[in-house]
């Protein structure tokens, strides 16, 4: 089977393709390098020592999608590429969804030209907006508080209305909570540009002292220790929620949304110590204002992904750490050697 993967290079896109190679699909990868580096596919080779088909492409141009359709078989399509970060969002909202929604117009247009009906789409618990209760289920109400999480909301609800309009349509709408953590390799992981955003990246930065502090951002929410509480799950579990979900839609068509999270939140408090554990490195801290938009509590109720796609992740927050960890190593040895990663 031959499986289309959008925004490949990516962080969670380069880990499926692993997956995806050592459960024996085929895979075709295309990205724009946008938020990723060509280097992804060569480590994707190095790590499965299988071969596949790569186009430097953008999702927005119609001629370029439609010549990958026209080149290749294609079954199925798993969509990763979009623009990801919340507060840039907020700045270049029209970008967001120019590129997050315009782009996946264009993509299903394509599909459906070529008749190809199935998908699974990165979604985001970014759609459950300020959750009024935790754990979330699938079926709470859907708002946003910022233009990145309406692109997913927003694209969701195309996808549910383009299965209205053609029943033979399967898609399975994923909403991950916070991958963290890197292949065991240490080939591929997340090495963001610039000031990281997010709480893991920062965290292995201050370890390996290329950042001086860590800011927790507020320390006075109403959760165990007063920091934010989010469900961590480790990449790798992740992306073998992807092949679960591509085994349903293949055998099913509708649209059904999935949580992809471990079902328990950690604190900042609690992270920090793990990663101090899983390092031997003190990561050194500050308390500084709430970030705005932040949420007190965010995890999944797992229930429905582990009924319907017989998933569960089985990584603990100790490995994630490890992980990290063990990428910003490989990443720090490798560009001593000056070799990219
Ligand atoms: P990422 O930025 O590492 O990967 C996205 C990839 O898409 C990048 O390689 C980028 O170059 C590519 N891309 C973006 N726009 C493109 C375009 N127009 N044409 C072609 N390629 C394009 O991000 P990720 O963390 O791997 O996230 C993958 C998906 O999962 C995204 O849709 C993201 O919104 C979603 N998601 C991520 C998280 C998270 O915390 N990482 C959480 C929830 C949802
Ligand atoms: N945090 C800090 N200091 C930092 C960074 C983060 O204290 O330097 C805290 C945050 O306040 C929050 C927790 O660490 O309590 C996690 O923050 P992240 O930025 O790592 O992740 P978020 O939960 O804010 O956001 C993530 C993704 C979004 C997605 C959202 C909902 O980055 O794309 O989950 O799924 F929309």
């Amino acid at each position: 089977m031959s499986i289309l993967v959008t925004g490949g290079t990516g962080y969670i896109g380069s880990h499926t393709c692993v997956e995806l190679l050592n459960a024996g699909y085929e895979i075709i990868v295309f990205d724009n390098f946008i938020n990723s580096k060509p280097e992804a596919i060569q480590r994707t080779k190095q790590i499965t020592n299988k071969d596949f088909k790569f186009y430097k492409a953008d999702l927005l141009d119609r001629s370029a999608m439609e010549q990958i359709f026209t080149k290749n078989q294609i079954d199925a399509v798993i969509h990763f590429a979009g623009l990801k970060a919340v507060g840039e969002s907020v700045e270049i909202p029209l970008r967001y969804y120019h590129n997050n929604v315009g782009g996946t117009l264009i993509l299903c247009e394509t599909m459906a030209k070529y008749n190809v009906k199935r998908m699974v789409f990165s979604s985001s618990a970014a759609v459950y907006g300020n959750p009024a209760t935790v754990p979330i289920r699938e079926d709470f109400p859907l708002s946003t508080t910022n233009p990145y999480g309406s692109t997913k909301l927003m694209i969701e609800n195309i996808l549910r209305d383009l299965y209205i309009s053609d029943p033979e349509w399967s898609i399975a709408l994923l909403r991950y909570f916070n991958p963290i953590g890197a292949h065991k390799s240490g080939l591929i992981g997340e090495d963001p540009n610039g000031i990281p955003n997010n709480l893991m990246p920062y965290i292995a930065r201050v370890a390996a002292r290329k950042l001086e502090v860590l800011s927790i951002f507020g320390n006075d929410y109403p959760t165990k220790d007063g920091t934010g509480v989010r469900d961590y799950i480790h990449v790798v579990d992740l992306s073998l929620g992807h092949i679960k979900a591509l085994e349903k839609i293949m055998q099913t068509s509708g649209v059904e949304a999935y949580n992809l999270g471990t079902g328990i939140g950690y604190s900042v408090l609690e992270v920090i110590s793990a990663f101090e554990a899983a390092s031997g490195q003190k990561v050194n801290y500050k308390i500084a204002p709430r970030r705005a938009g932040d949420i007190p509590e965010c995890y999944a109720d797992s229930v429905k992904s582990k009924k319907e796609l017989d998933w569960v992740a089985s990584r603990d927050l100790k490995e994630m750490c490890e992980d990290s960890w063990g990428y910003i190593n490989k990443l720090a040895s490798f560009k001593k050697a000056g070799r990219p990663l």
